[in-house]
């Protein structure tokens, strides 16, 4: 039972965010030392990721979001982990994805809100199928149904 656990937390960790396994093997002591260091991109991140709760939370009680949250633009400077690079895909996606969250918080669009929002965490799910999928369950969840 506890191979059993301990094996599906290995396979978790290599689902997560990590599939360049090549770079991974000779990267592993930074790996280690990443694991409890996050890197300042995992920790916008997850910044980001409790803003947007907050801000599902406020559309589905009828609040209005009205103010951009200025740190999302990190996002284009963030340190990332090591074994990631910022390439053309994540420059395109997060370009794209600033100015959909961006979006949210203009009161004189005419898509309905949760549309906006919902069109918003899509892309966050789009750039995660691209640069790194564990966390993609977790995102799904910020989903307005
Ligand atoms: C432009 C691409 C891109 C977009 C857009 C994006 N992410 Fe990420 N995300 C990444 C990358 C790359 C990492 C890994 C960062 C690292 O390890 O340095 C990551 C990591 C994460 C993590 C894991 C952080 C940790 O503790 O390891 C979460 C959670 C996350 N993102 C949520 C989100 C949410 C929520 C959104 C949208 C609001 C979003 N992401 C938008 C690329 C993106």
């Amino acid at each position: 039972m506890r191979i059993l656990i301990l094996s599906f937390c290995v396979l978790f960790f290599f689902l997560s965010c990590n599939q360049s396994e090549k770079k991974a093997e000779t990267k592993k002591e930074e790996m280690i030392y990443d694991m409890y260091q996050p890197s300042e991109m995992a920790n916008l991140m997850n910044e980001m990721y409790a803003q947007n709760l907050k801000v599902k939370e406020d559309i589905l009680n009828g609040i209005v979001p009205v103010e951009f949250p200025l740190d999302f633009l990190k996002i284009h400077s963030a340190e990332m982990s090591e074994f990631k690079s910022r390439n053309e895909t994540f420059q395109s996606f997060s370009k794209l994805f600033i100015e959909s969250e961006k979006e949210i918080f203009n009161t004189e669009s005419q898509i309905p809100l949760e549309k906006r929002f919902n069109n918003t965490i899509n892309l966050c799910i789009s750039c995660h199928q691209t640069e790194c999928t564990g966390p993609i369950p977790r995102i799904r969840k910020l989903l307005i149904k």
